[in-house]
């Protein structure tokens, strides 16, 4: 039998208070989520609706399938803002979802936030949404309705924007369909979303397609125009021959859209595989097994026990480098390794570990998922005698070079070079999410601020200052104010707002969005490198 058991005490004390502790920070998340869904706020959203449109949301909804699910992602974008502080949410609602049964990259500006405007955070997850499309092969339809640029934050911006338009041309050479859905304004640069799809949809007296509005040609002309006869869908499907499709409102564009995909001939590399059977365990036990102190180790096959199919799990060298726990299983139907941290730190048989099952995850084409609760590389002079770094050196060239697809979930701590030997945001996984229960950074907040004051202390008895009792009240007050400051930028909040993750999950979704992710990724041919990793140094 390879079903794993539990251990897990779901009447005991720990388990109680980890589920409460989880709970509390899943509240927090759910209000920040509930700005994004806000969006613009009641005001902006009631002249919207007064002027007969849909929300961003809702045009997505009648878009894709009835009761599919869509994958929203980067929700907190931009969270954490400040001066000038941006809508948790940029402006831009992105995901995956099905439209006439295929897996398409959806986006949708949302209007009711400063006209739809895209400021940095707008760009970021857009490009964001570009890369998860380009990599994992999924059409792209955009659902447009903005003012272009935000325009005080243009210098953030306008020169790394044109890499939307780009992308747009890229994914159709790469035989990726892009279709586009005019809502309202496309003004400018946003004109060229239509210009550069593959399939162009504008509607009856909404859409607004112009490098330049009445005014700005008035100014450079001095030719008096109007937004129809400059811009409009009847000009655009009649004339200028920019739109291919002309809907006569939001539900007929719609409608349109899905047709369009209907027709796209867009087949996965893969086909769906027959459902797995789902775990032994309750996934709902998810909250109850990070504590609430990431300090105490968890053991992480309790996870693993409530995500993959049936909870059947193939350890592979469970005796050897045990911190790390790897290992075959399936979820959802398509096979996994995962790789997942048990005691925190990793050793040099931990990454040797890792190393080699990266490798054999690549000759067998297996995706790997890796499940973060990790402090980094262990660090002392045994250690470093016994060749941590090029043991750890070894597992980031196999996880930098691997080509089988990568899903990451942090689960708990994830700091250091741990973070980029399991997968980080810069090695690339197809997707990235957070438990609320997750922090990240180059180490804990206290040993950063214990490391600063150290160095401090040092440096001021070099330069002969006196180490006395008033330097060490100032040293104790700028670590505590250090400590503070990097405990709340190591929040999964605070990651995701930069668009360091593609989303804080409740724990208990985690098999529901990761198997969402793996069929959105078996739309690619997935093939593991065969060789092609750098030299490993021994
Ligand atoms: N940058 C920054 N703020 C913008 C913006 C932009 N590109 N477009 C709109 N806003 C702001 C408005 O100033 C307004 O702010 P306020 O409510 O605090 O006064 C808010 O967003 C809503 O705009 P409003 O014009 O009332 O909305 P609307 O739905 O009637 O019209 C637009 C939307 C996009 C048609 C109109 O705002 C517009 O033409 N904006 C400029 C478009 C442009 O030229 N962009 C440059 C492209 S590169």
């Amino acid at each position: 039998m390879t079903v794993l058991a539990s251990a897990l005490d779901t009447g005991g004390p720990d388990y109680r208070a980890h589920r409460a502790a989880m709970l509390d920070k899943l509240a927090a998340l759910d209000a920040e989520h509930a700005k994004a869904l806000a969006g613009g706020g009641e005001k902006y959203t009631a002249r919207h609706r007064a002027r007969g449109k849909l929300l961003a949301r809702e045009r997505i909804e009648l878009l894709v399938d009835p009761d599919s699910p869509f994958l929203e992602l980067s929700p907190l974008a931009a969270w954490g803002s400040a001066s000038p502080e941006y809508t948790v949410g940029a402006s831009l609602v992105t995901g995956i979802g099905v439209v006439e049964g295929v897996e398409c990259l959806i986006t949708a500006n949302d209007p009711t936030v400063r006209g739809g405007a895209s400021n940095p955070w707008t760009l970021k997850k857009a490009l964001r949404a570009n890369e998860i499309a380009f990599a994992n092969r999924l059409p792209v339809i955009s659902l447009v309705e903005s003012g272009g640029a935000d325009l005080p934050s243009q210098k953030e911006i306008f020169i790394p924007g044109g890499a939307l338009f780009r992308d747009l041309t890229r994914l159709s050479a790469a035989g990726i369909p892009t279709v586009a859905v005019v809502f309202g304004n496309s003004t400018a640069g946003g004109a060229y979303v239509p210009g550069m799809s593959d399939h162009a949809v504008m509607i009856k007296e909404r859409s607004k397609v112009f490098l330049g509005g009445p005014p700005l040609v008035k100014m450079a002309t001095g030719e008096e125009s109007d937004d129809e006869s400059l811009g409009g869908a009847e000009m655009h499907a009649r004339t200028s021959g920019l739109a291919d499709h002309y809907a006569v409102d939001e539900t007929d564009a719609i409608r349109q859209a899905r047709r369009i995909v209907a027709r796209l001939n867009h087949r996965k590399a893969h086909p769906d595989p027959l459902t797995g059977e789902p775990p032994m365990y309750d996934e709902d036990e998810l909250l109850g097994i990070v504590p609430g102190d990431l300090k105490t180790p968890f053991d992480p096959r309790e996870v693993i026990a409530r995500i993959v199919d049936g909870s059947d799990f193939d350890e592979f060298k469970p005796l050897y480098g045990p911190s790390l726990v790897t290992g075959w299983a399936s979820l959802h139907g398509y096979p996994v390794g995962v790789l997942a941290n048990a005691q925190g730190v990793l050793f040099g048989p931990e990454s040797q570990k890792a190393a080699q099952f990266i490798q054999l995850a690549n000759q067998r084409d297996v995706p790997l998922l890796f499940l973060h609760n990790t402090t980094g590389y262990m660090v002392g002079k045994e250690y470093e005698q016994s060749g941590i770094i090029k043991h750890g050196a070894m597992m980031i060239n196999a996880v930098s070079n691997s080509r089988v697809p990568h899903l990451s979930v942090l689960m708990g701590a994830s700091y250091g070079a741990g973070h980029y030997g399991m997968c980080g945001r810069a090695y690339d996984p197809r997707f990235l999410f957070a438990w609320p229960s997750a922090k990240s950074a180059v180490m804990g907040p206290q040993q950063l601020a214990g490391v600063l004051s150290i160095v401090a202390r040092a440096s001021a008895v070099a330069k002969g200052q006196p180490y006395d009792d008033k330097a060490a009240e100032a040293d104790a007050g700028l670590r505590a104010l250090v400590e503070a400051q990097i405990e709340s930028e190591s929040l999964p909040m605070f990651l995701s707002g930069r668009l360091y993750d593609d989303g804080v999950i409740d724990p208990r979704d985690t098999r529901t969005v990761l198997g969402l992710c793996l069929s959105a990724i078996h739309t690619a041919p997935v093939e593991g490198a065969r060789g092609g990793f750098g030299v490993f140094r021994m």
